[in-house]
């Protein structure tokens, strides 16, 4: 049973309740609650017929085990989370464009290892890299880039290991994540791929 139809029949039977009460009652306070319930019930079952509209939150990516064998499934996953979840397309572009204001990740994962992927995503503020596509001293871009594994992305650790093995994928790489390391549903977490420890914001002073 649906719950529209639910709430249907629980309106149906209020506006019953009120008409039995009308028909068979004679208290006068009583016989208001029964008109107001009808009334009510009525409101109800009229709100009910509108066609509802569902507004269903984005559908997440399942990580099911099952399916990835292969760095490549890692990579496909990667890739739609990239682009969902992640929220990574909202600021990052891949390949150059006027409008970016954050930096372009074509060929990233050749420029950066793994690790220090890694490090971009969970740690951003350990090692900001500045824009240089404009003329004089670079500067920092106008939006920070945010912690992958906190909320509001919140991204899992299998999950961020898939969004580097499509990092390194698109950008021709062989894929350095094996699905060895993602942890299974249920398995005490793997020690953390951590390269450095999060120590004063070190700012790049050329690249
Ligand atoms: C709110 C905008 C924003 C979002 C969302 C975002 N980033 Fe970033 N990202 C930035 C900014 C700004 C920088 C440059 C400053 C810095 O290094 O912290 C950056 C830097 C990076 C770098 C380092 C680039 C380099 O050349 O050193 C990587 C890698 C990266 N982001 C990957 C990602 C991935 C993958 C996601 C999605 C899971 C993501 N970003 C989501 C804004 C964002």
């Amino acid at each position: 049973m649906s719950e529209v139809v639910r709430l249907q029949l629980i309106g149906l039977s209020v506006v019953g309740c009120g008409i039995l009460i009308l028909l068979f009652i004679r208290a006068t306070f009583v016989r208001v609650i029964g008109f107001v319930a009808i009334v009510l019930g009525l409101f109800t079952l009229v709100a009910l017929s509108v066609p509802q509209m569902a507004s269903l939150p984005p559908v997440e990516e399942k990580f099911d085990m099952a399916t990835v064998k292969t760095p490549t499934d890692m990579a496909t996953i990667g890739q739609k989370i990239f682009f969902s979840k992640g929220q990574c397309a909202l600021c990052h572009t891949i390949g150059p464009s006027e409008s970016a204001r954050c930096p372009d990740l074509k060929g990233i994962g050749a420029k950066l290892s793994r690790e220090f992927l890694f490090e971009s995503l969970t740690q951003p503020q350990a090692y900001i890299y500045l824009d240089y596509r404009h003329e004089g001293a670079a500067k920092e871009y106008p939006a920070r880039m945010p912690y992958i594994n906190k909320n509001p992305i919140g991204l899992s650790r299998n999950e961020i290991l898939s969004v580097i093995a499509f990092l390194q994928q698109m950008s021709g790489e062989p894929i350095s994540v094996t699905v060895a390391e993602l942890e299974a549903p249920g398995q005490a977490p793997a020690a953390p791929v951590k390269a450095a420890q999060s120590g004063p914001v070190a700012v790049a002073e050329a690249h």
